[in-house]
């Protein structure tokens, strides 16, 4: 933790990487956690005392002691989803209105975005994406091209705007021949209420917050949605998300300057996985890939979808270390190979003309990954509560890790729940 600095907590892969988790072990050493990019595609779990929680749109600093949880100007909201997610929150006993604080530069994403989301997923047939279907592409593109509807619209003439904007939206649907609008009225309703609840809360000025917050000395984490490989210009691009999941884009969804950044958290299974279609060089066919998907319990947090499960990547985690600038490593689900006779990573890619490079390429569809392999541990490490139990065999993993990655790993996530964290010396 750094006074004065923003600390960034990222997913170093394909998202569900266990962000959720870590920001909650975190947050007790800072005063403020923001999320500043992605929206309601993400899903963010967190485990403790026997209870579960899924978060999309809110930080998952809300539930350690009365924080300020920012939600900044780089997110995009869906203020249904918002509704349904923060009401069940509060029926649970983790009351919000005080604490969570919303940018009015965050931009909204309308009952339309998410049939544009289905329409340009049908268009593109066998190229499908494979979205959540969220309407984060729609919404971010009326970002960019400077059509947006904003949370600080809601505050005057907002009835008149929306139509405008829902207007110009059902013309781009009719352009596509979209006729499926079933359901529709009725989320429009609650996300009409949804846009009438939200005036409850703190609508901010997040820039401003966040540099007073800075400038009193006080410490603020940011939590990344997705993962460096969804990330718009630095993932498998075209199928990647919308939006900078990377370091910077704390910068741009927030209003900070480069050189507030402290740490950064770079968040790493200790395997690999990915949900939604693109190239995924160690992708794992076979038994071993259905274990990891069973013992990992890898099925999406949002959709339910099928998570793709294969070993870790060592070139692509040293890419997203580069381009985040990651100063440590957060190893998370390591208890999910405990069972394991070998254990492998990739150490290189073959390319088609048959050299072999450390440094991610352009294009990843048709590489072959170069294995290192390592004997497993053979060992519950579940209920271990210092790295001094570690198995030797582990330890010897984790350290060529580290040497490879030029990186230290300064935590090990042996369980979902929040008590299941070893913090090494
Ligand atoms: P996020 O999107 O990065 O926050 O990650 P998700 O919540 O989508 O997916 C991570 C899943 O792994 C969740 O179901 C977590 O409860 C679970 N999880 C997190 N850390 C660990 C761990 O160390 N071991 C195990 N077995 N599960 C974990
Ligand atoms: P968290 O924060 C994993 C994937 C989708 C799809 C692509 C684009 O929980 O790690 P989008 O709806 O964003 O336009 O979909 O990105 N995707 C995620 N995959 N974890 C996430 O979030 C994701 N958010 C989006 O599956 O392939
Ligand atoms: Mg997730």
């Amino acid at each position: 933790m750094n006074t004065g600095k923003v600390d960034v907590l990222l997913g170093l892969q394909w998202g569900d990487e266990g962000k959720g988790k870590v920001v909650d072990v975190l947050t007790p050493k800072y005063d403020v956690v923001a999320r500043f990019q992605g929206g309601p595609n993400a899903g963010h779990t967190l485990e403790f005392e026997g209870e579960k929680y899924v978060l999309r749109s809110i930080p998952s600093g809300i539930f350690q002691g009365g924080k300020v949880n920012i939600i900044g100007n780089g997110v995009v909201l869906a203020p249904d989803l918002f509704m349904g997610e923060a009401q069940d929150l509060e029926k649970s006993g983790h009351p919000l209105k005080e604490r969570l604080h919303i940018s009015k530069k965050a931009h909204l994403i309308m009952p339309t975005h998410r049939i544009l989301d289905r329409a340009y997923e049908a268009a593109k047939d066998k190229n499908k994406v494979g979205t959540t279907g969220k309407g984060i592409g729609p919404t971010y593109t009326d970002k960019v091209s400077r059509n947006g509807l904003r949370v600080g619209d809601i505050l005057e003439n907002f009835d008149a705007k929306y139509a405008a904007h829902k207007e110009r939206h059902m013309q781009m649907l009719k352009a596509l021949g979209w006729t499926d609008f079933e359901g529709f009225e009725e989320t429009e309703k609650k996300w009409l209420e949804g846009i009438e609840y939200m005036r409850q809360f703190h609508i901010v000025d997040s820039e401003h917050e966040i540099n007073n917050v800075l400038r009193s000395g006080k410490s603020i984490l940011c939590e990344g949605a997705q993962g460096t490989m969804l990330d718009v210009d630095f993932g498998s691009y075209p199928f990647v998300t919308s939006s900078n999941t990377v370091c910077a884009g704390a910068c741009t969804g927030l209003g900070i300057g480069p050189n507030k950044i402290g740490n950064v958290y770079g968040i790493m299974k200790a395997y690999c996985t990915r949900v939604g279609a693109g190239p995924f060089p160690t992708e794992l066919f076979d038994e071993t890939g259905k274990l990891i998907r069973d013992l990992g319990h890898e099925y999406g947090a949002v959709t339910g979808r099928e998570r793709r499960c294969g070993w870790c990547d060592l070139v692509q985690l040293r890419y997203s270390i580069m381009v985040n600038g990651v100063t440590e490593l957060i190893m998370m689900k390591s208890d999910v190979l405990d069972g394991f006779d070998t254990i492998k990573a990739c150490v290189a890619y073959k390319l088609a003309d048959g050299s072999e490079t450390t440094e991610l390429p352009y294009e990843i569809d048709n590489v072959t990954p170069v294995y290192k392999e390592f004997k497993g541990w053979k060992t519950d490490m579940t209920k271990f509560t210092s790295e001094d139990q570690f198995p030797e065999e582990f330890k010897a993993y984790v350290k060529f890790l580290e040497e490879f990655l030029e990186t230290p790993i300064k935590v090990i996530s042996i369980g979902p729940d929040r008590a299941q964290t070893i913090v090494r010396k």
